[in-house]
């Protein structure tokens, strides 16, 4: 259908060949030179591949030479054939012992500088703040981590040594066959331009085709993932024949694409064959004249048809490699996008270290703060709150005032726009992160369970904990009581593939991580909605066990809780707007008693 003719074929040649040598393909190029540190402990191993490619390379270029002694003397001359299969085989034995120990020595730097990629770009997303992550999408992190590395895998582990491998075999080619005979040698370059260079143009074309493919196939693997998650709710609308349709006009645009990639891969095979053929049968022709005429022996002739063969099948492995590396150097740059990416939260320089404490002072000081998605809007405006050793303290509001905000502030998930927060008199800007985060222990919201047994679960909050100490964490979290009736007990698989657990139940699972941890000071967030009464009333007296005499900042959503604090803060839009024991605030009248009164805390 969309067949091309001769020119715009050339056209595009064109310009293919300027943008190959754009500045930005240059740029792009450059990207690899980024992966000289990964390549750089491994220099001793590079140069030993180097030394058997070389080797190999010249024993691969010697078998023409062996024929050419075999034709001209073995038979010809009658006498010594024997010796020239030896020779032959001499050959045959080198090249295939260097070609073995290139390709592993290549191959082993491809996977190792993979894995060491692959962990550096992992260390650095782990270093990221939560910011970072409301900008980039987690599926493509997955998609670089392992897509584009092993990309990278393939040129540093194969194509740079088949590339090389095929520039000195066209190189070579070249040079033996001007040595074997000039004039056959003219003639085969201008043929070698005629015929390789067009066919390059296909293959690449026949790439990007492949990759188009490729891409109509991810496409339509992404409606059916999409679709096959949410089949209750395809049913439920009696939707099957729309996603149906939906489905197959993804799956067709593949089928097209397919077909054009095949179509101009049935040319280039067309191509090929005809060309080279073609090609070296006219060579051939005018070596045989050169024979008859006696201007050329016999086993010059066969030794020069193959080194054309080597030469031009040098180029044709150039020339695929050559798109390996173009799109390898994407990758590169992509990879190293993610490696170079700097935490926004840090460690100072000299960060102060907290005196070993089991106390937990907080003081917030007139502390502002706005998203950074959202500059326009404060979260919190003039907050300033001093929360003393073993105090609990409840920060109640409604939904959107700021008490989740306030959390990662302590954390220092973000920094605060102005004021300043302190833990035990230090400011959190002078602290190492880790070290103030290892001095908090938080039940969040949404308790995250991971993909491993119960242990291991609950011994996240503290990983040299041992068994013992596990199981006194969940008893007093109130999860021991279903953990025990789970199958396999604590030795039960939990998360996604696993046993679902209840809403109530992660919750558990996280206050046993929190209690695990002992830390001086607790941030806890209650769930209201996942719970139903019994599994709230556990979840109260594991979240009691928990703050047991130690600081605590409670987001709370219950009439319970509230009324155990030791002080309430009452948020609205970000600010402060009363504070005060809960008896105090209940008598006032102001928007505690109100939501008190709606039995409505958050
Ligand atoms: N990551 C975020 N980026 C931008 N805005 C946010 C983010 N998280 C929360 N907000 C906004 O900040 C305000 C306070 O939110 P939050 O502290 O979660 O409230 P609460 O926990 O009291 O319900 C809300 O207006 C919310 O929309
Ligand atoms: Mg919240």
């Amino acid at each position: 259908m969309n067949e091309r003719t001769p020119d715009q074929v050339a056209a595009e040649a064109a310009r293919e060949l300027q943008a190959a040598v754009a500045p930005a393909a240059r740029r792009r190029l450059g990207a690899l030179r980024q992966l000289a540190p990964f390549i750089a402990p491994y220099r001793g191993r590079l140069l030993l591949a180097l030394a058997l490619l070389l080797l190999s390379s010249a024993a691969f270029l010697g078998v023409p030479l062996a024929f050419r002694g075999l034709i001209d003397h073995g038979f010809v001359g009658g006498g010594g054939i024997g010796a020239h299969f030896l020779g032959l085989f001499a050959i045959a034995l080198v090249w295939g012992a260097a070609s073995a120990g290139r390709f592993y020595q290549v191959s082993w730097i491809g996977e190792r500088v993979t894995a060491d990629l692959r962990s550096a770009v992992y260390r650095s997303m782990l270093s990221q703040s939560p910011q970072y992550f409301e900008t980039t999408q987690t599926g493509e992190v997955l998609s670089r981590l392992t897509g584009d590395t092993t990309l990278v895998q393939t040129v540093v582990g194969s194509s740079l040594s088949m590339g090389l491998r095929s520039f000195f075999q066209f190189a070579g080619g070249l040079v033996m066959m001007l040595v074997v005979s000039p004039k056959l040698f003219s003639v085969t370059l201008v043929l070698l331009l005629v015929v390789v260079v067009p066919l390059i143009w296909t293959g690449r074309r026949l790439r990007r085709l492949s990759r188009e493919s490729q891409d109509r196939i991810a496409d339509s693997s992404a409606v059916a993932g999409e679709v096959l998650n949410a089949i209750p709710t395809v049913q439920a609308y009696t939707n099957e024949p729309f996603e149906q349709r939906r489905f197959d006009r993804a799956v067709e645009n593949s089928f097209a694409t397919a077909i054009r990639r095949t179509r101009v891969r049935a040319l280039l095979t067309g191509g090929m064959i005809g060309g080279v053929f073609g090609g070296i049968v006219f060579v051939l022709w005018l070596g045989a004249q050169a024979v008859v005429g006696g201007a050329m022996s016999g086993g010059a002739l066969a030794s020069f048809v193959m080194y054309a063969g080597i030469t031009a099948g040098g180029v044709g492995v150039l020339a695929e490699v050559w798109g390996d590396v173009m799109r390898a150097a994407g990758a590169t740059e992509r990879l190293m996008e993610l490696l170079s990416a700097q935490p926004t939260i840090a460690a100072p320089a000299a960060p102060q270290v907290l005196p070993a404490s089991q106390q937990a002072r907080v003081r917030f000081e007139h502390v502002a703060f706005r998203y950074p998605s959202r500059p326009q809007t404060p979260a919190l405006e003039d907050f300033d709150l001093d929360i003393r050793e073993g105090e609990t303290v409840a920060l109640v509001g409604p939904s959107g005032a700021g008490k989740t905000t306030a959390f990662q502030l302590l954390q220092r998930f973000y920094d605060v726009v102005s004021g300043r927060i302190l833990f035990n008199g230090i400011d959190l800007r002078d602290l190492d992160p880790r070290a103030l985060r290892a001095q908090i222990g938080l039940v969040p919201q949404e308790p995250v369970v991971f993909s491993a047994d119960a242990f291991e679960n609950i011994r996240y909050g503290r990983p040299d904990a041992g068994d013992e100490a596990v199981i006194a964490a969940a008893r007093a979290a109130l999860a021991d009581e279903f953990i025990v009736r789970l199958p396999d007990g604590y030795k039960t698989f939990l998360g996604e593939r696993g046993l679902r657990l209840s809403g109530g139940q992660r919750q558990r699972i996280a206050i046993a991580r929190a209690i695990l941890k002992n830390p001086p000071l607790l941030l806890l967030d209650e769930a209201t909605s996942a719970l139903d009464a019994e599994s709230e009333a556990l979840v109260q007296r594991g979240l009691e066990a928990a703050m047991q005499g130690r600081t605590t900042l409670i987001i709370a959503h219950r009439l319970a809780t509230v009324q155990r604090a030791d002080r309430l803060v009452v948020l609205e839009h970000g600010r402060i707007v009363e504070i005060g024991s809960p008896a105090e605030l209940a008598r006032s009248g102001g928007l505690y008693a109100r939501l008190a009164s709606l039995q409505l805390v958050a």
